[in-house]
């Protein structure tokens, strides 16, 4: 498949190897092994199925390959997710979930939030985002939609930790997207009037690592401000993510890829509305990337 190969992809959780010395996962169709040192940390070693060497490295928890040529690998490009670094594992969680779609369709999920509110009202949703109009902002190759409801309902997860459950809240959501489909979801939530800093947080990590044309490893993972050393906590949360993401979005994507077969996204003259700015603004970022690169359509680098 075609994609982006000079960047960093997150190959797995640096937890999943605590419980197997070296993982084997298919990426962008090729069969990739990593081995990590015992201590889990610094640079792993890998091997694609022809043998060629892939390089490694672990950071911010998450285990990262550079799909192009190794020598080319660029270990301060790696994506900054340091949100996750200061938090000790009774406070964090991270999953994966593997889905029938192919990723850029996961991406315009995750930068429409407003989904949220129709997929999910009773954990993640609740209306404010689509009563607020996404704001676009654009810094390099990154791109962030955040969205600002100051008087409005907060989510249901964090309504029910406010001095008085249902009171008017400051809802904050921002999404950093970076290629190929990386991204860092900041929720922010505090009682109206009141500084957000002060309040509730939580960061979370949703990224796409294509496994072939049709089908995604999608990584999620999350921190928070409050309740940061119950594990009981986490792990609830955790549960109650993983349900949303596997009932809600999964089936929803899948579809979705199911009706559109093997069409390519735009040839299907999608009729785009204001929400999915975002979505679209990455899209095209993202092909000019690909283009940019010189690749051939098989996705190797043109004159090999
Ligand atoms: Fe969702």
């Amino acid at each position: 498949m075609r994609v982006l190969r000079n960047c960093w992809y997150m190959f797995a959780w640096a937890k999943e190897f605590d419980a197997a010395p070296s993982i084997t996962r298919v990426i962008a169709d090729e069969p990739i092994v990593v081995a990590l040192a015992a201590e889990g940390a610094g640079n792993g070693r890998s091997n694609a199925a022809g043998h060629r060497p892939i390089a490694v490295t672990v950071k911010h928890r998450i285990v990262w390959i550079w799909l192009g040529d190794a020598a080319e690998a660029n270990v301060s490009a790696v994506p900054d997710f340091s949100c996750f670094d200061n938090v000790n594992d009774a406070g964090f969680h991270g999953g994966h979930l593997p889905t029938a779609a192919h990723y850029e369709l996961l991406t315009d999920n995750i930068l429409d939030l407003s989904h949220a509110d129709f997929l999910h009202p009773d954990t993640l949703g609740g209306g404010a985002m689509t009563r607020s109009a996404p704001r676009l902002e654009r810094d390099g190759s990154m791109i962030s939609v955040t969205w600002d409801a100051p008087n409005d309902v907060a989510l249901p997860i964090f309504d029910r930790r406010l001095p008085k459950p249902g009171q008017p809240a400051h809802v904050r959501l921002q999404v950093r997207w970076l290629p190929p489909a990386v991204m860092l979801l900041r929720a922010q939530v505090a009682p109206a009037g009141e500084p957000l800093e002060n309040w509730f947080e939580s960061n979370s990590a949703h990224i796409m690592t294509p496994e072939s044309e049709f089908s995604t490893h999608y990584f999620y993972g999350a921190v928070r401000n409050y309740e940061q050393d119950n594990a009981e906590f986490t792990a609830k949360q955790a549960a109650v993510i993983r349900h949303a993401f596997t009932t809600e979005d999964k089936p929803m994507i899948e579809a979705q890829q199911r009706n559109m077969g093997t069409s390519d996204f735009w040839s299907l003259k999608p009729v785009l509305l204001s929400i999915d700015v975002g979505a679209v603004q990455a899209r095209r970022a993202l092909a000019r990337l690909i283009e940019q690169s010189g690749q051939d359509a098989t996705g190797h680098a043109q004159g090999n």
